[in-house]
């Protein structure tokens, strides 16, 4: 026996006594919402102690007071899961704001929520704040939905709005299993396991039994059981667990009393749970109000169910061994997820890269941002962005000169790459040019100097060919084109210079910012 069980049997004779024998999946998923107040209203408020209505930051949530719907959506992180009710602890003295809210189990995100109508606050007169509300369904997300708002006063229409203090999403083994009786009596047996303790199975014979098929060898930690009052109570009440469903009667037997007691502990690993009736061979009654089958919750493993699965597992835990089967919370890797993310990882299971920008190469295992700050040129969270315009250096943090002709500047040195205002030149256009031109690009400048060069020059050469001799002359003609080729290249190569460094400073730009930063940032996203 690898298991601890506690049975406890209720007999109750008042059929408005709800035994709900369930476990919180909350721990296990993320919670959104639709937007946020503050920083102090996240969505996750709603899913932390206390387990209250109280209301002040940090406790509950808040969003926005939205013109068509807000909303508040719970999903889980290892798939679908049987919601059997869900329990809500909503701003306290403000029923007014939840007024005609709605619960949905959907299997996707979709807004307006697109699946199960688990439940709709009714008309007329304003809803408990704390309520337990039984659901029965299978899905991936729960959505609190709220499209009504509320008239505050008269004069005063608030737009909808939510506010959870608490909310606990329930799950009960007994919920997805399938319950028969023999005979097949005059209530159907699956009332047994509807959620609802006031709807009874009712079977009544010489030979009785009612049998719960868990579908899968379980560990369980506890079951209750709600009779209804036409329950015969005299003879042996007498239970077994057994791996078939056939000779229940070679498992184990959990309890056998002639009354009813209120608690007892065993042990039991099985699939079937089958209760007999109190007297064979003679007429007996039996009627079930609620079965609850409690397994071993999501959040604890081992031999007594009683180890607590690693703090970083994203969802329930290996029964035997403990190991996170649905892998770990980004940031941590290993088997039990006790290892942090290597330097220069992080995210799921660690796999994504931290950005090449980042001023040293490690970033945060979680999100990704850059932990020290970023390389010259670079700048966001992750350093995935450019400065685009008119900032440079570390974090983009300094201001191009502001004499600057074209923003921006060089992203990583601040020069001014698009040349200077008028009349100014330099690394960052600080100096005064030598020749004060009126035309606005260093460009068309240079074209202009070395325009006007060569007219100057011709005209000192038509002057000398008219005064020299015609031997002086052609030596003197000779030296001058000499001089002017010289000019020539020098001023071509200059130009040369200004646009390849333009050309590949805007390669570099282009090639970071689209490839490989633009895929981490996807993956990032789809990951979420
Ligand atoms: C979600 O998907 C599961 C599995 O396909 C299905 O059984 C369940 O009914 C779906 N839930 C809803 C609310 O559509
Ligand atoms: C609201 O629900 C709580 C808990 O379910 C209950 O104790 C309380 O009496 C209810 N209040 C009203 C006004 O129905
Ligand atoms: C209950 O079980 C005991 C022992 O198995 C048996 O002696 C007794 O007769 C049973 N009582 C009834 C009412 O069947
Ligand atoms: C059911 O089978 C498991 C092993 O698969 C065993 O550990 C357990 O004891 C069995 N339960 C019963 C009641 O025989
Ligand atoms: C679990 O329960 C067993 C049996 O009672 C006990 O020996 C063991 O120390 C418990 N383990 C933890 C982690 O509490
Ligand atoms: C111009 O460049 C120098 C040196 O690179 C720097 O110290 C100065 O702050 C810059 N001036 C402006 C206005 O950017």
């Amino acid at each position: 026996m690898r298991s601890f069980c506690v049975l406890v049997i209720a007999f109750c004779g008042h059929y408005d006594l709800v035994w709900t024998p369930t476990f919180n999946l909350t721990p296990f998923g993320t919670a959104t919402q639709s937007s946020m107040w503050s920083k102090y209203y996240g969505p996750e408020n709603a899913i932390r102690p206390p387990i209250s209505n109280k209301f002040s930051e940090g406790y509950c949530t808040h969003t926005y007071f939205q013109p068509n719907a807000a909303w508040w959506m719970f999903q889980f992180s290892f798939g679908a899961a049987y919601i059997t009710d869900i329990a809500i602890y909503y701003r306290e003295n403000l029923a007014s704001r939840m007024d005609g809210f709605k619960l949905y189990v959907t299997n996707t995100s979709t807004i307006p929520p697109d699946g199960y109508l688990c439940y709709e606050d009714p008309d007329p007169g304003l809803p408990n704040i704390t309520q337990t509300i039984p659901c029965n369904q299978l899905g991936q997300y729960f959505i609190y939905f709220d499209d009504k708002g509320s008239q505050q006063s008269p004069t005063r229409y608030d737009g909808p709005v939510v506010e959870l203090c608490y909310v606990a999403i329930n799950d009960n083994i007994a919920s997805e299993s399938i319950v028969s009786q023999t005979p097949r009596g005059s209530q159907p047996a699956s009332l047994a396991n509807d959620g609802n303790a006031k709807s009874c199975s009712i079977t009544k014979g010489t030979t009785v039994t009612l049998q719960v098929d868990l579908q899968k060898e379980s560990i369980v930690i506890g079951v209750y059981i709600t009779f209804g009052e036409s329950t015969t109570r005299e003879g042996n009440h007498t239970l077994y667990a057994s791996n078939t469903s056939t000779s229940w009667q070679s498992g184990t037997i959990l309890y056998k009393e002639t009354s009813l007691p209120s608690e007892i502990n065993v042990y039991a690993v099985f699939r079937y749970l089958t209760y007999e009736s109190p007297v064979e061979g003679l007429f007996s009654e039996l009627e079930v109000c609620e079965i609850g089958i409690v397994g071993c919750p999501p959040s604890n493993y081992g031999l007594f169910c009683n180890q607590s699965c690693p703090e970083n597992c994203n969802g329930p835990c290996d029964l035997d061994t403990g190991k996170c089967i649905f892998g770990c919370l980004n940031g941590w890797h290993g088997d039990k997820c006790e290892q942090v993310c290597q330097a220069g990882t992080y995210g799921k299971d660690c796999l994504a890269t931290c950005s090449t920008h980042c001023l040293y190469p490690q970033c945060h295992g979680v999100t990704g941002e850059c932990l020290v700050g970023c390389n010259d040129g670079w700048q966001g969270f992750d350093c995935s962005q450019t400065c685009t315009d008119g900032f440079y250096g570390i974090n983009c943090q300094q201001v191009c000169s502001p004499l600057c002709l074209l923003r921006p500047c060089d992203p990583r040195t601040g020069e001014c790459i698009g040349g200077c205002v008028n009349g100014l030149q330099g690394f960052n256009c600080t100096e005064v040019s030598a020749i004060k031109e009126d035309i606005g690009s260093p460009v068309i400048m240079q074209v202009g100097l070395f325009t006007g060069g060569c007219l100057f020059g011709a005209v000192i050469a038509t002057l000398v060919c008219c005064i020299i001799i015609k031997k002086r002359q052609e030596r003197n003609k000779q030296v001058k084109e000499n001089t002017t080729t010289e000019t020539q290249r020098d001023d071509q190569q200059h130009y040369d210079d200004v646009k390849m460094e333009n050309i590949s400073t805007y390669q570099e730009i282009t090639i970071d910012s689209t490839s490989k930063e633009y895929d981490q940032i996807n993956a990032a996203y789809i990951n979420h």
